[in-house]
């Protein structure tokens, strides 16, 4: 009989409308928690998406009802063909846009704008050039925090991420709020998440409550708002009074918000995941090659997607490092 059920459509009920795409596994930085000191193995030039192959992938979610596509890596914008893609993707009718190390994003202000891009995160985990060169183990911060405020002079909406490490950087957690006094940026203070080679454990971890305990330590309650969060947020998002910008949490250790959950990502070797914590792929990318369709292939991996992080519905769960380290290094996911 034939399966009636929509493609993007799992069996927990969510319809997946939100793509992220990986366009290389390669960085200009190395952040620890993303990757191994020693790098991950890079698949062969063949063996990645061409911008075509992207745009013809693409264009069959979005037929399917995909709304939103980001675009990811590594560094996406390490890419060569960037602007190529973008070009393509912006034919499509689907809101773009594009996570960054912002190292380089200064090059790009153009191409992306005339691409219909208006929103840009950006990574940055510490406010301190020496931190900050001791978790990207490069010296970029000058140009980083230079280009955060050249994004937001230029007009795009920024939301910043800051990966929060026990001991390393959240005694920042009020400076970044503080930086939104002035600045109109989102900080969104993230959850430290395992995957391979990072070397996780849950003692490194700033949850949730700590963030905010911090947070009703430093302001008065009356100043504290709890803000509406959009449909499919991964982030609970905040603002103190009178302030330009906001500040959030994304809590996926221990708030996870898979219920809600519209998320598809794409490799940049095209295999698709259902999760960002799936342990296992599906090969879009060859299925194409060989000039079959590839809504099967898209459907049955819908359809097996868990309800929660890959299966690793309790702490307990995540916590076994066997089950996330069938999982890739985050560098080639993308987040
Ligand atoms: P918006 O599209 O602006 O909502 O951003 P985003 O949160 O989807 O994307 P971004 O690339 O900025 O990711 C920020 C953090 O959220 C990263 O640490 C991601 O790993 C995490 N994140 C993004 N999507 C998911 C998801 O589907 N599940 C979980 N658990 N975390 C996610
Ligand atoms: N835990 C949480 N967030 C992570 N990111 C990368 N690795 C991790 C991790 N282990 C975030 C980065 C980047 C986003 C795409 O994913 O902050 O901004
Ligand atoms: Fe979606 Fe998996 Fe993230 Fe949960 S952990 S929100 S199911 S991608």
């Amino acid at each position: 009989m034939k399966n009636e059920t929509p493609v993007l459509q799992d069996l927990h009920g969510r319809h997946h409308g939100y793509l992220r795409i990986s366009l290389i596994e390669r960085c200009n930085l190395r952040c620890s928690y993303c990757m191994p000191e020693e790098g991950v193995p890079l698949s062969p030039k063949s063996h990645l998406m061409t911008n075509e192959e992207i745009y013809q992938i693409a264009k069959t979610f979005v037929k399917h009802g995909v709304t939103k596509i980001r675009l990811t890596g590594g560094e996406p914008l390490v890419r060569k063909d960037i602007p190529v893609i973008l070009e393509k993707l912006a034919t499509l009718p689907v809101e773009l846009s594009i996570t960054s190390n912002a190292v380089i994003i200064d090059k790009f202000i153009d191409v992306l704008k005339v691409n219909g891009v208006n929103k840009i995160n950006i990574s940055l985990d510490s406010l301190d050039r020496g931190k900050f060169k001791h978790i990207t183990r490069r010296d970029q911060f000058d140009i980083v925090y230079k280009n955060m405020l050249l994004l937001v002079e230029e007009g795009f909406k920024v939301k910043v991420n800051v990966v929060l490490m026990k001991g390393f950087n959240e005694n920042e957690i009020i400076d970044f709020i503080n930086l939104t006094k002035e600045l109109p940026v989102v900080i969104r203070f993230i959850e430290f998440m395992p995957f391979d080679g990072n070397k996780w454990d849950m003692g490194k971890m700033v949850s949730y409550a700590e963030v905010m305990t911090y947070v009703n330590a430093t302001f008065s309650e009356e100043s504290i708002q709890r803000l509406q969060d959009a449909p499919n947020d991964t982030s609970k998002n905040y603002k103190i009074s009178g302030y330009k910008g906001s500040f959030a949490v994304i809590s996926s250790v221990t708030n996870p918000f898979c219920d809600s959950c519209n998320r598809l990502r794409l490799t940049a070797n095209g295999q698709l995941k259902n999760c960002l914590f799936s342990s296992s792929e599906s090969d879009i990318l060859t299925t194409l090659r060989s000039g079959k369709p590839i809504e099967p292939v898209i459907q049955k991996a819908v359809q097996a997607k868990f309800k929660v992080r890959g299966g690793m519905d309790t702490l307990e769960k995540l916590q076994e490092p066997k089950l996330h380290s069938n999982n890739r290094s985050m560098i080639t996911i993308g987040g």
